[in-house]
């Protein structure tokens, strides 16, 4: 299996010099809340949107050459992210991120609130620097979606009567608008045609849908070490992804379950086992295959490079963490 490191290679260095210049960037205005986001920073993540950022820019760059508003851009991408999972796990009350306590255990919920809210300025005002009005309106529409996509995940929990639309439209808002939207605005940054910024955006986009397609099997499939996060807490939390979706359709029982938010002893494991014996978790990976499948598409029109190679590998890299 190739590992996210192997697939990053052609921007390796670059994504070591974004770690140091995150940090930095930070700074050390508010000691407390730099703590707070250098605890995540220095835990580790997988690093895959700045990595898609650089190997985009790389691959529509002739000699290879960085720009300083590429990687600023790289930067701004994985400020958002990491300020979506503070307030994620805020949201849902989550004790580990990246194998470590969460901000909000390890301080105080108010502290994690601040660190998100700190970091999600900091993209801002990063991005209004990179003089861009295009790429500002790219990256201030994610901001939105993100709340949005948290908002509409709160209100349909434990809502079975929602459809599949329903949870992509969830998805696309919390996962793959970042990763569409940041495709998107490399192109702008690069100048590219129209036709290609759709096809970076759609690109992006049915890879962040492949990406959290995968992820919410993994809830079901996986164990906490694993994931570096709670594993089996989705349904739990009455969200109701894929999985869940499919197989309350082979189930009636799931729903009574469900119905009652499983209030009786007992309700959650039988839920989860309904989940894990239905044909619910194929179906769902069928799903993530298709996604993974037109994103790997979208980007045949590149010229030839390593960064190219390893951008059409990333859908099934993503398939390959089911495995
Ligand atoms: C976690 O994203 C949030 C989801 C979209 C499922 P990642 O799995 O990319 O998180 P890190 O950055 O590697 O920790
Ligand atoms: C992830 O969705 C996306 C975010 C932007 C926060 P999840 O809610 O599935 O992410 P995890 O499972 O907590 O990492
Ligand atoms: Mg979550
Ligand atoms: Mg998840």
């Amino acid at each position: 299996m190739t590992t996210v490191t192997e697939l990053l290679q052609p921007v390796e260095l670059d994504l070591e010099n974004l770690v140091a210049t995150l940090r930095s960037l930070i700074g050390a205005k508010h000691p407390i809340l730099q703590a707070a986001a250098e605890h995540l920073f220095s835990a580790g993540g997988k690093r895959l949107r700045p990595g898609i950022v650089l190997l985009i820019s790389k691959a529509l760059t002739p000699n290879g050459e960085l720009s300083p508003r590429h990687r600023r851009l790289a930067e701004i991408t994985e400020m958002i992210h990491t300020a979506s999972l503070v307030h994620d796990d805020v949201v849902d009350e989550a004790s580990t991120r990246r194998g470590v306590a969460t901000v909000h255990s390890r301080f105080n919920h108010r502290v994690a609130v601040l660190a998100g809210d700190f970091l999600f300025a900091q993209a801002s005002w990063h991005l209004a620097n990179l003089d861009n009005l295009d790429v500002v309106k790219l990256l201030s529409r994610v901001i939105m979606d993100l709340a949005d996509g948290e908002v509409k995940q709160g209100l349909y929990k434990y809502d079975s009567g929602q459809t599949l639309q329903t949870y992509l439209e969830k998805s696309y808002c919390k996962t793959a608008s970042l990763i569409a939207n940041s495709a998107q605005a490399v192109g702008v940054l690069s100048n590219q045609s129209d036709e290609h910024l759709k096809s970076l955006h759609f690109f992006g986009k049915q890879l962040g849908l492949a990406f959290q397609v995968v992820d919410d099997i993994l809830d079901f499939t996986g164990s906490d070490q694993q994931l570096g996060k709670p594993a089996s807490s989705d349904l739990a939390s009455g969200y109701l992804t894929a999985p869940a979706l499919y197989a309350l359709e082979e189930n009636p029982k799931l729903d009574t379950l469900i119905q009652r938010e499983f209030s009786e002893e007992g309700d959650i494991e039988e839920a989860l086992q309904l989940v894990r014996n239905s044909n619910a978790i194929h179906r769902t990976r069928k799903l993530a295959e298709n996604f993974a499948k037109e994103s790997r598409e979208a980007l045949t029109w590149l010229p030839d490079s390593p960064s190219r190679n390893a951008l059409v590998q990333l859908p099934d890299f993503v398939l390959s963490r089911l495995y």
